[in-house]
Order: structure tokens, then sequence, then C-alpha cells
């Protein structure tokens, strides 16, 4: 029989030993004062007092001492604990502090530095333009198609029913080019795209064609060498003026507004029998022909009208010459000056104004999308 417990028992957890305790928190503090970086500090903080910390796992050890002895190595223990806690704590606020400085000069900004203050400029307005008008026609399935700026004269014309000797080939005044027997012009409208669609597609077709063009013009304020136009066809069995009427009264109003819409007068072109003229509704004035001051409406100068662009039904000529059988398909097809059209959309007085480059005109159509 073993006899009764002795006064005091200094049976010891080897964890609990003083030079046990000490060690830990030697290695602990050293630790701390190697850590360099908050990250390396975080990770201390979990080996030297995290809960498998060796400090950690010595304060869990103290319950199994006999009481007599818990209160020295509670002590000691908790006096370890804490003096490493002292120590991640002003770590810390070292490697903090630190840190902060590290940003602060990382990351000035002088604002002194001089900045680029040249303006940045737009989009030109006959390329945004351009595509606003596109966007109109794919939005109702169309497709979009460019053809080249020198053309066959044979497509330019012949194709489209002016042949060398008809006196509609002097409407359009044409610069030719070297050498002659090239017969190749610098194309005077967009429509020898009509013929190029015509011979490389099978009806139905629905295309539209924006492009440039070029005709022996005065440079003034309402006529330029070089300006641009969008020519539309549309070849399918079935195809009426009324659908003609129909795409331009839309065509009108998505560019001007709900409710303009357009008029045709009788006119000619060779290339569709019948034709017409196409006029719009002053979208200033809404064809009241005066201004909301009951001034004469200085847009469509009192008219009420504006003249926008050509048009007419497919000459069966035309559609013999590109392949079309007529007897089974009809079309339409149409064509517009964007810059003019562009010109009274804004209120541009001066058409050489969208030729000369001038960024302050591009800049004020600059936030047009
Ligand atoms: N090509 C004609 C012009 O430039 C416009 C037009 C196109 C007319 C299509 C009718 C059909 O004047």
């Amino acid at each position: 029989m073993s006899g009764p417990n002795n006064e005091f028992d200094p049976v010891e957890v080897t964890p609990l030993k003083a030079e046990e305790v000490e060690a830990m928190t030697e290695a602990a503090l050293a630790a701390v004062a190697a850590a360099t970086d908050l990250d390396a500090l975080k990770q201390v903080r979990i080996e030297h007092t995290g809960d498998r910390s060796p400090l950690a796992l010595a304060n869990r050890e103290i319950g199994a001492l006999p009481p007599q002895a818990r209160k020295d190595a509670g002590q000691r223990v908790g006096k370890a604990r804490g003096a490493v806690n002292q120590a991640l704590a002003a770590r810390q606020a070292v490697l903090e502090a630190e840190h902060e400085e590290r940003m602060l000069v990382e990351e000035t900004v002088d604002v002194t530095v001089a900045v680029d203050r040249r303006p940045r400029g737009a989009r030109h307005p006959l390329t945004t333009g351009a595509e606003r008008i596109a966007d109109v026609f794919v939005a109702m399935g169309w497709e979009i198609a460019e053809g080249p700026v020198l053309e066959a004269e044979w497509l330019n014309f012949d194709a489209l029913n002016l042949g060398p000797d008809h006196p509609a080939r002097t409407m359009q005044d044409t610069f030719w080019t070297d050498p002659a027997e090239n017969h190749v012009v610098l194309r005077t409208h967009t429509s020898p795209v009509q013929a190029r669609t015509m011979l490389t597609r099978t009806p139905p077709i629905y295309v539209a064609c924006p492009g440039r063009v070029f005709r022996t013009d005065e440079y003034d304020a309402t006529h330029s060498p070089m300006f641009h136009q969008v020519e539309g066809i549309a070849i399918d069995e079935g195809i009426t003026m009324a659908h003609l009427k129909g795409t331009l009264d839309h065509f009108a109003a998505a560019m001007f507004g709900e409710g303009i819409s357009t008029r045709f007068r009788p006119s000619f072109f060779p290339f569709t029998e019948p034709s017409a003229e196409v006029d719009l509704v002053c979208f200033v004035c809404r064809g009241t022909a005066v201004d909301a001051d009951g001034a004469t409406c200085r847009t469509c100068r009192g008219e009420g009208w504006i003249e926008w662009g050509g048009c007419g039904v497919m000459n069966p000529r035309v559609l013999v010459a590109c392949g079309v059988d007529p007897e089974r398909y009809t079309g339409f097809a149409f064509g517009m000056g964007i810059d003019r059209t562009l010109m009274f959309r804004h209120g541009v007085e001066d058409l050489r104004a969208f030729f000369e480059g001038d960024v302050r005109f591009a800049t004020a159509f600059g936030t047009e999308i």
C-alpha cells in the first residue's frame, strides 16, 4: 500500500520545466525578431502562439500537474506567453509602420508633373454617320456592301443603262484616269455597286452601300469633288414602288425622328423606271415651312420639304445586263448624299467643314455614338 501523498510532489511534465519554457520563449522571440514583413509575422504568430504551438501545448499540460505545482508552472507559462504576445504586438506595429511608409513612397503621385493636355479628338462625323445609316438597314435585315472607288467605266455607266452616247452621261462630270483605254473612272456614284451586287449574288438581294464618290464639281459650301453617298438596292419577287416608299419612310424616320416621312417627285435616272426624286418632310418645321417664331424656316427655306436623293424601280435593262431575270424579279434602288444628310441633320452650313480636318468640328459630334 502506498503512503499518503506528499505535501509537495514536484513531478513536472517535461514541457513545463523552466528551461523548456524558456527555450520555447526564446525561440518565439527570435522568430518574431526575424520576421521582416507582415506575412512572415502572421506565420510566426500561428507557429508560436497558435493552438498547436509549444507554449499552447505546455499551457494545456498545466492541468496534469499536482495542484501545488500548478501555480508555479502557470505563472511561468503565462509570463512566457505574455512576453511573446507583447513582442508580436510590438513587431506588428513596427512592420505596419514600415509597410505604410513604403506604400506612401511607392504610390506617390507627383501632381506637379505636366500632363498631356492635347485634346483627344473624336471619330469623324462621316464615319459615325455612315455607321448610323448602315445600322438602320442592318436592323431591317439588309447587308452592307462596298465597292472600289476606282471603277470600271462599264460598271459606272454601261451596266446602268448609260450607254456611251447616252445624254445622261453628261449629268455626271467624270474624273477619267490615264490611260484612257483602260476605261477606269473615279466612280461618280455608288450605283455601280448595284451592278456589282447583282453580278455576284442571287436574289433575294437587300444591300446598302455607303461610299465615297467623285465628280468634277467646284469646291464650295455645297459642292465638293469628293463626297459620300449611300446606295440601297432590293431585288426580290414582287418588289414594287410601295416597298421603296415604305423603306425610305422608315429610313427618314430613323434618321430624323418619328413622323418624318418622304414624298416622291417624278424624275429620270437611266437605271430606274419609274424614277423619282425623294424629298423629306422638313424635320425642323415638320412641313409647316415656318419656324417656332413664325419666320420662314431656315432649314427648308420655307419649302416644308428637303431634297434628299434619287430613287426608282430597277430598270429591267439593268437587271438583264447584270444577269437577273426580269420576268421573275423586280427591284428598287435609291441613292442619297451622306454628307448632305448630315449637313441638314446637324445644321452644318458649309460642306467643306467635313473635309478640312479641323478637329473642333469633329469634336462637336464626338458625343454621338
Ligand atoms: N446614282 C444616282 C445619283 O448619283 C442616285 C440614284 C441611285 C438614283 C439609285 C436612283 C437610284 O444621282
